[in-house]
């Protein structure tokens, strides 16, 4: 297992050559300057500033009220703390759909304003015309299929996705249309392994999944999912690595017994 530590910047061609290596890439969402500094310089490949920040930065029940605005600063907070990784922007629900110039538009507020290196989009055909624009004014584009949490009211439910023929075959298919429109990796959220596996089989840029399985290029979580900051998100596909939530909430308890108790501060903690 390599981590690519002589790699000073990670690319779209570091990690074309990571996939045609078997290298497994790296990702986790960052929406803030400190948790990105970390991040950073633990070597993760790439940060997602994803529009997950709406549930857990601002608390909304799903990705749809945060704005373009909003995922600028978050963007462009975790772009000044980062040396090496790829940062790549979610677009917003809103900022897209309209047409092909809306999503350019957007796309280009992003790069400008927060120094990001490329953009994500949920969806297969019916934006790929957005896509190939957006790619022919030189950015890297992401793609995002599968559980794409922005049509949660049409799908009703957060259940995995494309268990059906028919959804399955689509979902190849988009995933193909992506590639030859440009896009560099594709995210395919919450499918089953092995439908994933033909997709990361299938295209030759890489795959990387959010519980779809062992078989694909590379693996994004959330990262207060992955920390343990939620106690209540319990998806099969998430490993915990910290139990944050708990770590806090004792630091917290005692840091307020410590004031009530006049511990803190102490002799040597004042002036
Ligand atoms: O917004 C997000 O965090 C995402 C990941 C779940 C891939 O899109």
């Amino acid at each position: 297992m390599s981590v690519n530590k002589e790699i000073k910047r990670i690319t779209t061609h570091v990690l074309q050559k990571m996939k045609h290596d078997g290298e497994r890439i790296s990702m986790l969402t960052a929406y803030d300057f400190s948790m990105a500094k970390i991040f950073d310089d633990a070597n993760i490949d790439i940060l997602l500033v994803g529009d997950s920040a709406s549930n857990v930065m601002a608390g909304h029940e799903t990705t749809l009220p945060i704005t373009l605005d909003q995922m600028i600063y978050h963007a462009a907070s975790v772009v000044r703390a980062i040396k090496r990784s790829f940062v790549v922007v979610d677009l917003p629900f809103g900022s897209y759909q309209g047409n092909s110039k809306e999503a350019l538009n957007s796309t280009i507020r992003i790069m400008k304003e927060t120094g990001a290196h490329g953009i994500k989009i949920e969806g297969g055909e019916e934006i790929i015309e957005s896509v190939k624009r957006i790619i022919s004014a030189g950015v890297p584009v992401m793609g995002h299929l599968g559980l794409t949490p922005q049509s949660i009211y049409k799908f009703g439910t957060y259940a995995v996705r494309a268990t059906e023929e028919a959804e399955a075959q689509k979902l190849l298919n988009d995933a193909k249309l992506l590639q030859d429109a440009g896009a560099f990796a594709i995210v395919l959220e919450k499918i089953p392994a092995q439908l994933a596996k033909k997709v990361a089989e299938a295209l030759e840029i890489p795959v990387i999944g959010i519980g779809a399985g062992k078989y694909v290029d590379g693996q994004v979580l959330v990262m207060h999912d992955m920390l343990g900051i939620n106690k209540e998100f319990k998806p099969r596909f998430l490993r915990r690595y910290l139990n944050l939530y708990d770590q806090i909430l004792d630091a917290t308890k005692q840091y307020i017994t410590d004031v009530k108790g006049r511990d803190f501060p102490n002799d040597n903690e004042q002036y």
